[in-house]
């Protein structure tokens, strides 16, 4: 970075708008393999905040591939910069006020621990959708674990390329069977809980 560069403070804080949303801003940092159910369960997340008036926005692998990170691959050093970017996103739409949901596989905890830090406490909350390969593999909603293992998709999650999971998350939801309205439940009962929302 050039030295010749200065942060510029803003006129208007995190503080004043979060006040202006009458809520908290913060991360739900939605984190497992591909078919885990993590950006169905952010996506209906993002639709419960919505119904009761939380500004809220989901942030997907998939979709930011196509435009923010479109550049990148899936070789280690593309996931961590695909991971440092969104954290970066992440805190930009924090420090706007609004909660923002990123439904990334984040496969490495050290780059997840790396993002936690950008954060204040508590505006981090991690939610790992907890599902066994065997099950993401059986669903496989869009044919890459067969592909995966056919040879046709090379460092593939889970196959041959690592996972990750977290050690000690905010959130542990089992997405193996319970319905989808049931783990955004338990989303929802937590932020409550810890008055993120009313
Ligand atoms: S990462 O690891 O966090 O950088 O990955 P992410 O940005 O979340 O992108 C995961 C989605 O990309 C598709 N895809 C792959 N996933 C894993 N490994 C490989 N090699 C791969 N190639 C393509 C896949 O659809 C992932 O979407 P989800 O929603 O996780 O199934």
């Amino acid at each position: 970075m050039s030295e010749h560069i200065v942060w510029h403070p803003a006129a208007i804080t995190k503080a004043d708008r979060q006040n202006l949303n009458r809520h908290k801003s913060f991360v739900l940092w939605f984190t497992g393999l591909s078919g885990s159910g993590k950006s169905t369960l952010a996506n209906e997340v993002d639709r419960q905040l919505f119904s009761i008036g939380v500004r809220s926005y989901v942030l997907d692998g998939d979709n930011v591939r196509h435009g923010l990170n479109k550049g990148l691959g899936f070789s280690i050093e593309d996931r961590v910069e695909n991971i440092r970017r969104i954290g970066e996103v992440s805190r930009l739409f924090v420090d706007s006020g609004q909660v923002v949901l990123t439904a990334f596989i984040s496969p490495f905890r050290e780059d997840r621990d790396r993002v936690r830090q950008l954060f204040e406490p508590g505006e981090f909350i991690e939610v790992f959708a907890d599902c066994p390969l065997e099950v993401c593999e059986k669903r496989d909603v869009k044919g890459l674990y067969e592909k995966a293992r056919r040879g046709e998709i090379r460092e593939f999650t889970g196959i041959d390329s690592p996972y990750e999971a977290p050690l000690d998350p905010e959130l542990k939801i089992d997405t193996t069977s319970a319905s989808v309205e049931e783990c955004a439940k338990q989303v929802i009962r937590y932020l409550q809980n810890n008055g993120m929302i009313g």
